[in-house]
């Protein structure tokens, strides 16, 4: 089968090959055929080095397909179904999905199976983006890790609630909890970013400031909702408008760039909340003064995928969809063929795009 290969971290371009073979089904694994799979900036920082991950290996986490194979184990899904691939899948047992009620949380399988090099391609064991590898037309899952959705959702909408909106709408909802009414300034309008911009809508908030360096995303973020949308250059002297000088009550960091997270924490009053969705380096720092925590009583918050559980959340992000809420169709502004990947790869790297989907 065909899939996208990244052979070293580092490089530029995946590799496009058609002669991969995938492991057999084991008793707990779903065997999904992808049919699409968007391309987000995770998979560029995988490329680079900036999210660790072991190279070779098929990239891609992003997707939604329809089931081809189930072992003897799998109760909730069958073959034929239509899934989302959830690249976080929970175990059900440790302290995470237990005793906290965090399954987003939780790593046994991220830690365990989905380490495991599922493909085989000119006689070399590949790896998987945080084990789901969806620039492949086939990826082995374990049960947690596919989400039956109904038949009649377009499975290009279902590709893209598998990390870039659930990420976005869930670090507004889940994470920062924004409340009606306050103010929001969203760092970032990529997929993530315009996700978030859409969940500050629906969460009620009466002013929502998008801030992008190419001028180009100032229209597009606010044709998803954002009030207003400037450049960086410009939050230093916007901040003033609100809450009586002090700034905004939350601030959304959806980029990964340290300088960013810093100017999101600034951005936000006395008391306020900073929520990091953005992935940036091991190695990169965000500097803090000691005095500011004390005397600024600011929230400052990461966000993991969204701080969802995707038993419930996939779904509720699909029925504010259907009920005309949320726009993911909208979000799609380019359809590509897995051949094409690199060329995908390079707009996001150039930040053109909201989301791009590869039609398997
Ligand atoms: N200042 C302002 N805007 C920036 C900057 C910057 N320094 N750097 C990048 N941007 C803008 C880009 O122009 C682009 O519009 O941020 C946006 C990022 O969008 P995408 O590349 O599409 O990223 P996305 O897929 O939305 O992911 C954002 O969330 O899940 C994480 O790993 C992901 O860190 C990444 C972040
Ligand atoms: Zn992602």
């Amino acid at each position: 089968m065909k899939a996208a290969v990244l052979r070293s971290v580092g490089d530029e371009n995946l590799e496009l090959t058609d002669d991969v073979e995938l492991d057999a089904v084991g008793p707990n694994d779903v065997e999904v055929r992808i049919t699409h799979t968007g391309i987000c900036h995770s998979d560029v920082s995988v490329m680079n080095g900036t999210i660790p991950q072991e190279a070779p290996l098929v990239l891609g986490h992003e997707g939604a397909g329809v089931v081809t194979a189930v072992g003897e184990g799998v109760t909730k899904v069958a073959e034929g179904d239509h899934v989302i691939v959830g690249w976080s899948p929970h175990c059900g047992e440790c302290i995470y999905c237990v005793n906290h009620k965090r399954p987003n949380l939780c790593t046994t399988l991220n830690f365990g199976v989905m380490l495991r090099k599922k493909f085989l391609s000119g006689g070399e064991r590949l790896g998987a983006m945080v084990g789901a590898g969806t620039f492949a037309e086939r990826t082995l899952l374990p049960e947690p890790a596919v989400i039956k959705i109904d038949k009649d959702i377009p499975l290009e909408v279902a590709s893209l609630v598998s990390c870039g909106v659930m990420t976005g709408v869930g670090a507004v909802i889940n994470t920062a909890k924004v409340e009606p009414g306050s103010s929001v300034i969203v760092f970032g309008v990529g997929g993530v970013g315009v996700s978030a911009i859409q969940g500050c809508r629906l969460a009620g908030a009466s002013a929502i400031v998008a801030v992008d360096r190419n001028p180009a995303k100032l229209e597009v973020a606010k044709r998803f909702g954002a009030t207003m949308s400037v450049l960086p250059e410009e939050v230093r002297d916007l901040r003033k408008q609100f809450n009586s000088g002090e700034g905004f009550d939350y601030a959304l960091e959806c980029i990964g760039n340290p300088k960013t997270m810093r100017a999101a924490f600034s951005a936000v009053r006395r008391g306020g909340t900073c929520c990091i969705v953005g992935v940036g380096g091991l190695d990169e720092k965000v500097e803090f003064n000691a005095f500011e925590f004390f005397w600024m009583e600011k929230t400052l918050v990461g966000s993991f995928f969204g701080s969802c559980d995707v038993r419930c959340d996939f779904h509720r992000v699909l029925t504010l969809w259907r009920a005309g809420r949320l726009d993911l169709e909208g979000m799609i502004d380019r359809r590509l063929r897995l051949e094409d990947v690199n060329e995908g790869l390079e707009a996001v790297r150039a930040g053109e795009v909201v989301r791009q989907v590869i039609e398997l």
